[in-house]
């Protein structure tokens, strides 16, 4: 089905700065840092991806909800570069003054750490990531210090909580400094405090102007950490708005089914 027009390309270039009063001149004005133009991925028979259009602006916090299989992992992975779109394209902007790509890092539902330290699982990715030695020592603090675990560097990753192991993950990721930082389900799973901790973290990186795009099945987290929300069903982006509009403007109804809890399928 398709949503009504004034909902559409929010995230667009074509956008204008002076027809919004929700922040979004603001957002149009923003340098555009990737962009999707009728984007599909396909897995053997399912479309996982379907005529995708979205550009996503410098400091925007993206929200991607949706039902399970809907497609928002498959659009993380794509927007990352993980994935290779079948149709359409998928553009990466160069910066503004320094004319490089932008750096992109993503945090997984489930991330994977080594039975080491907390600050060897950061140093090692690091090091693969070709980040010069004399660096390495201060980086792995900042980002210890960027989530709350300076204090647990020398602990084995594997020992930590839940919510303290997707924080280092979360660390390892920002350890690299990326322009974007990609964000699949990061409170999935965990207990209500260990959430908290990392939507703190989450909310932090926002503060301080990162570009974030994240999935979530909390529509309070999306409330709370959004710029923007991005509503998918079967694989079609059926409504992206700021956060104010996505809620509070009469959506279409697909999404206010949704965010009545009715799950889209039969
Ligand atoms: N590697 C893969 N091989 C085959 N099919 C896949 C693969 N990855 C995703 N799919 C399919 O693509 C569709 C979208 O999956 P995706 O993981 O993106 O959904 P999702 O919105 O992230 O779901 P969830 O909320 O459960 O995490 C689903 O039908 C899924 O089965
Ligand atoms: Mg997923």
């Amino acid at each position: 089905m398709n949503a009504p027009a004034p909902f559409l390309g929010l995230l667009g270039a074509e956008r204008s700065a002076s027809t919004d009063a929700t922040g979004c001149s603001r957002v149009a004005a923003a340098e555009p840092l990737l962009s999707l133009h009728g984007a599909q991925v396909r897995f053997g028979s399912t479309l996982a991806l379907a005529g995708v259009d979205l550009t996503l602006r410098r400091g925007q916090r993206l929200v991607l909800i949706g039902s399970n299989g809907c497609g928002k992992t498959t659009l993380l992975r794509l927007l990352h570069g993980l994935l290779h779109a079948d149709a359409g394209e998928r553009r990466v902007h160069p910066l503004s003054g320094s004319g490089r790509a932008p750096r992109m890092a993503m945090l997984f539902q489930r991330p994977f750490l080594l039975q080491l330290s907390a600050r060897r699982n950061l140093w090692l990715a690091l090091w693969l990531a070709r980040v010069p030695a004399a660096e390495r020592a201060a980086r792995v603090d900042d980002a210890l210090e960027r989530v709350g675990l300076r204090a647990q560097a020398r602990q084995n990753a594997c020992a930590l909580s839940g919510g303290q192991q997707q924080r280092l993950a979360l660390a390892r990721a920002l350890a690299l400094r990326p322009d974007i930082l990609f964000l699949d389900e990061p409170t999935a799973s965990l207990d209500p405090g260990a959430g908290k901790e990392v939507e703190a973290a989450i909310d932090a990186l926002g503060a301080s102007g990162m570009t974030v795009v994240m999935s979530t099945h909390n529509l309070g987290l999306a409330r709370r950490l959004a710029t923007h929300v991005g509503y998918l069903e079967a694989g079609r982006l059926l409504l992206l708005a700021p956060t104010e509009r996505f809620f509070n403007d009469a959506p279409p109804p697909a999404v206010q089914a949704f965010l009545r809890g009715e799950s889209p399928w039969p």
